[in-house]
């Protein structure tokens, strides 16, 4: 593909999850090495026609939408399927076009170090501190969502038995097996650390055409390849694919919390200052309520209220850019500056688009609730987190660029009074080893500079994969 097209994909063409995501509660990701390319590619001519497209996936919400509309309290069985490959994948495979994109070209293993991974050099190599399972090559990955364990398994049955994925004698088999689920009762929606998740995801020109307030609405070839705004070349059988992220992330919660009590902002009681301290480091209140919106206290209406909670730009009246309302190195500003830097002056080299940056976010908690042992020791003893998912056309712009050059850059956002240096995105900024700081926690003195501990997030793993079109995984994949 020389140039993008620009005419609009068939939804019946991309995997779903991709552009339009996935209704779930549970979801397994299973990720997999293949022992026979040829017996492989065999079998997923039978798995493709099974595999979820975009369209099921829009069909799929309507129908969740029609029956809450018909009063309907259950839940629906609803089930989806994609599937992914890294570069080794399609080494494996014997797919030797180039895709065009150098962190999936390498892997994520080799990035580890400069994504700020903790780690260890050995013999002059960086070893990241991830499970062994990242640490070997994994050709793809298998997504099942549902709205039940039993969903997941029964499909994910089917899907094993159709790819002839097993240890013995099969096509493939498992390296490792990551299990997701969404949060219990009130926590429904809401990640470890206790915030409101899944709010802010861009729309996708001619798919998603009622955005909400606020919403951004990206070209297409933002999350897919070869079309409009892609940067080419591509092989023609990449059209309307999407690099995935991948990110296996511990997260600790009674360390978290903790660190709110004990720092917990001064002039209001410990319980509400240890809140106010959490939405400084987000960017939003637990009810997912933007501090650019509602800076002193919580508004739970407007967190929940998709008209309103993704409508503010960090544009109010000032000269210069404050952390007055949010913190320059909150997670939510950190990730999507807004009219930081789209607001930036012509004088000042601006304005600069964020378009490119933007990613699509499908990620999912897993583990348990933090037991009242873990509570009272302030210790965690039982794994859990966010299996971090998200795709976009491009890694380097995407996903890589927002943990590189902005959570990890302290210098970032770029126009902000000389002496507020933002520091290090609270929640998933990091450095291989050494100390994490930022500054603006406290508004009433923001230039006052606030020590992090080393990681509240952790990274076990990950890896970057591509999700081929429909044609593409009948034709260039599969083999009848
Ligand atoms: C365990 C790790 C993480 C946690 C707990 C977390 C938590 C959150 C929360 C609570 C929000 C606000 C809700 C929303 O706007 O949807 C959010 C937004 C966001 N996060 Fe994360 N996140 C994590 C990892 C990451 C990673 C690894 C990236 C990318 C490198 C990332 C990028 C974003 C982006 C782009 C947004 C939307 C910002 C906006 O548009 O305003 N997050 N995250």
């Amino acid at each position: 593909m020389s140039a993008p097209i620009t005419t609009p994909a068939d939804l019946n063409n991309v995997q779903g999850d991709v552009v339009i995501g996935f209704s779930k509660r549970f979801e397994s990701a299973v990720f997999f090495q293949i022992d026979n390319a040829d017996a492989f590619r065999k079998q997923l001519a039978a798995l493709v026609p099974k595999i979820t497209t975009a369209a099921q996936a829009a069909s799929d919400k309507d129908k969740i939408k029609e029956h809450k509309r018909n009063g309907g309290k259950d839940l629906l069985k609803i089930s989806g399927l994609n599937i992914s490959f890294s570069q080794t994948g399609l080494t494996a495979l014997g797919i030797t076009d180039d895709l065009g994109d150098g962190p999936f070209r390498d892997g994520q293993l080799k990035g580890a170090e400069a994504l700020g991974d903790s780690g260890s050099t050995v013999n002059g190599v960086f070893q990241p501190n991830w499970v062994p399972a990242f640490k070997n090559p994994i050709h793809g990955v298998i997504i099942v969502s549902g709205d039940s364990h039993a969903t997941v398994e029964e499909r994910l049955l089917d899907t094993k038995n159709t790819l002839k994925l097993s240890p013995q004698g099969g096509t493939c088999h498992e390296i490792i097996r990551l299990n997701g689920a969404v949060r219990p009762d009130d926590q429904k929606g809401h990640e470890h650390f206790g915030f409101l998740d899944g709010i802010s995801n861009p729309a996708v020109k001619d798919i998603d055409t009622t955005p909400f307030p606020g919403q951004e609405t990206v070209a297409q070839g933002i999350v897919l390849l070869g079309r409009e705004k892609d940067t080419p070349p591509r092989p023609s059988w990449a059209l309307d694919g999407s690099f995935l992220a991948f990110r296996y992330l511990f997260q600790l919660v009674p360390e978290f919390n903790d660190f709110l009590r004990q720092n917990a902002i001064p002039g209001l009681s410990p319980e509400d200052g240890a809140e106010f301290l959490g939405a400084r480091l987000v960017g939003r209140w637990k009810s997912g309520a933007p501090l650019d919106l509602t800076p002193l206290k919580d508004d739970p209406e407007l967190g929940k209220d998709p008209q309103r909670n993704n409508n503010f730009r960090y544009d109010f009246p000032e000269d210069i850019q404050t952390q007055d309302r949010c913190p320059f190195a909150a997670h939510v500003r950190k990730t999507n500056p807004r009219f930081d830097l789209e607001g930036v002056p012509p004088e000042k080299g601006g304005p600069f688009s964020t378009e490119n940056r933007r990613i699509v976010r499908r990620g999912i908690p897993f583990g348990p609730e933090v037991t009242p042992q873990e509570k009272q020791s302030k210790t965690t003893t039982q794994e859990r987190g966010l299996l971090f998912r998200c795709y976009q056309s491009n890694i380097a712009n995407g996903f890589q660029f927002i943990q590189e050059s902005w959570a990890n850059a302290t210098g970032f956002p770029p126009f902000k009074p000389a002496d507020q240096v933002p520091g290090f995105d609270p929640i998933i900024g990091q450095v291989n080893s050494g100390t994490r700081s930022m500054t603006g926690a406290n508004p009433n003195a923001a230039t006052a500079s606030l020590q992090l501990p080393t990681e509240w997030v952790v990274s076990k793993g990950g890896e970057y994969f591509f999700s081929p079109s429909l044609p593409a995984l009948k034709t260039t994949f599969a083999k009848a």
